[in-house]
């Protein structure tokens, strides 16, 4: 590769052992696609970094950081780092790291895993050979996550290497190694020391891997999940009255958000499928007679949306509000299933869900969580039949991201109104007569509906 001939050569002209370490080398041997390359060296990284761009092509751009003797290039999309080989320790209340120039070794051992700690030599004398002093090797082969320090100190130097622990397991089906499991759980608490964006950063990777229900069930076990979103840790548990007990809510929605997974890579249809239920526990009520019920579970959990998204830093433009509006719909689809639903009812959802109606469905999907298999199967097709009726009343009636054909403005004009309620009154009065079915979707209904309502209200056409 004509990126590592050159980091060689630039390396070889400047007399400085270069290596590429961590996760380029990592994703190499596990066969998955690599993205950023880091390259370490026995000596200053910038300079390096010049010397290589130099040989790339001398127009290349060289970002660095004095202080942190780093340095970055990007070349044809890869982003490349480089930076000296450095022994690291780390003040306790502070990331901000007192560094030292070190060896390789004392650079591998300040990484975060064994299998992360891997480094690919790229000196004539030994070009290729793989340098791997903690059997980084061997740990891949297990599937095994493992801090190559006391990871009692790995965690402290960085409390956010918890969260990857628990990320790479989530990402790799692998095993956290039970001492370095302890470690997470002994220093949780630590994990309040840094940023809220990094922390979602990792949370949003969980959330995005094969299984999302890996990575979350360990960050409740591991005790980092109630400091940083206690919401989900208080649906935790199945609770006995009478002796009936309800599902528990967490791990019910752990298997919500597999089953979504498996049909969607869309990271705010994962968020819904996590929050879906949030609201339960706010809901929760014991009826006499009658059991467990979680009434308006939906609607509350939607108002708990933004305020969750604002505390996690997620965003709060129309990806907060997607999620809400599927949290505050996810059971419409569910009362459609009865018998005997009206073409109103179906034009409802339609209207409510719009564009996100295809989302909604495979979220009540997904929702379904029995372990009787014949009740599954009658869900679904029940859901089936939900889906083709939703078909044939938009193919008649046109309701998804629709608007009513007589808008505000032709109200105002009209009747020489000014805006405010009365208009709105009218307004609304028009779409709930088409919802309804009492009149069709059309402008000669709608605005023949607006003339009687505004009789009914002593209004007069002005022309
Ligand atoms: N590293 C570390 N501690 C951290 C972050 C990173 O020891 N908190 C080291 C690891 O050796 C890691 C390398 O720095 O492999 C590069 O880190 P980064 O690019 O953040 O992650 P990757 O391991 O490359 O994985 P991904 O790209 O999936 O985040």
């Amino acid at each position: 590769m004509e990126l590592f001939d050159s980091v060689a050569k630039a390396a070889r002209q400047l007399g400085v052992p270069a290596y590429v370490i961590g996760g380029f080398v990592r994703d190499k041997l596990l066969n998955r696609p690599t993205k950023d390359m880091d390259i370490v060296c026995v000596g200053d990284g910038i300079s390096l970094a010049h010397r290589v761009a130099a040989l790339l092509d001398p127009s290349l751009k060289v970002n660095f950081f004095k202080t942190y003797g780093t340095a970055q290039i990007r070349f044809r999309q890869i982003e490349i780092e480089f930076v000296g080989a450095r022994r690291e320790s780390y003040r306790q209340e502070s990331r901000n790291p007192e560094v030292a120039p070190g060896t390789l070794e004392d650079d591998q051992l300040r990484r975060d895993f064994t299998i992360n700690a891997m480094a690919v030599s790229l000196n004539e004398a030994d070009y290729g050979r793989l340098i791997d002093p903690f059997d980084g090797q061997a740990d891949m082969a297990a599937k095994l996550i493992r801090t190559p320090l006391d990871p009692a100190q790995t965690f402290s130097d960085d409390p956010l290497r918890m969260m990857r622990a628990i990320r790479f397991a989530s990402q790799l089906g692998f095993t956290i190694v039970p001492e370095t499991f302890q470690a997470i759980q002994d220093n949780a608490a630590r994990i309040k020391i840094i940023s809220q964006e990094r922390i979602t950063d990792e949370l949003n990777k969980i959330m995005l891997s094969a299984k999302p229900s890996v990575g979350l069930d360990l960050l409740y076990r591991g005790g980092l999940l109630k400091i940083i979103f206690p919401q989900m840790v208080d649906l935790v548990g199945a609770e006995m009255v009478d002796g009936k007990g309800h599902k528990d809510n967490f791990y019910h929605t752990l298997q919500v958000i597999d089953n979504i997974s498996r049909h969607t890579d869309d990271l705010w249809l994962r968020w819904a499928a996590l929050l879906h239920d949030i609201g339960k526990p706010a809901t929760k009520r014991f009826e006499e007679g009658h059991g467990w019920t979680f009434h308006g579970h939906d609607a509350v959990g939607g108002k708990m949306v933004p305020r969750i998204f604002a505390r996690l830093k997620l965003p709060q433009d129309g990806k907060m509000r997607f999620v809400r509006r599927l949290v505050e719909l996810h059971l419409r689809p569910i009362s459609l299933t009865r018998e005997n639903i009206t073409d109103s009812a179906i034009r409802r959802l339609l209207f409510d869900a719009g564009e996100d109606l295809e989302a909604l469905m495979l979220l009540c999907e997904a929702d379904i969580t029995s372990k009787n298999k014949v009740k599954v199967k009658r869900y679904l097709e029940n859901f089936e039949l939900v889906r083709q009726r939703l078909k044939e009343v938009e193919e008649s009636d046109r309701i998804r991201n629709w608007q009513p054909p007589v808008t505000g403005e032709m109200i105002m004009e009209t009747f020489g109104l000014p805006p405010g309620r009365i208009v709105g009154d009218i307004k609304s009065a028009i779409r709930e007569a088409i919802l309804d079915g009492v009149i069709p979707n059309n402008y000669e209904a709608a605005y023949q509906f607006m003339l009687e309502k505004a009789k009914e209200l002593n209004l007069n056409p002005v022309k």
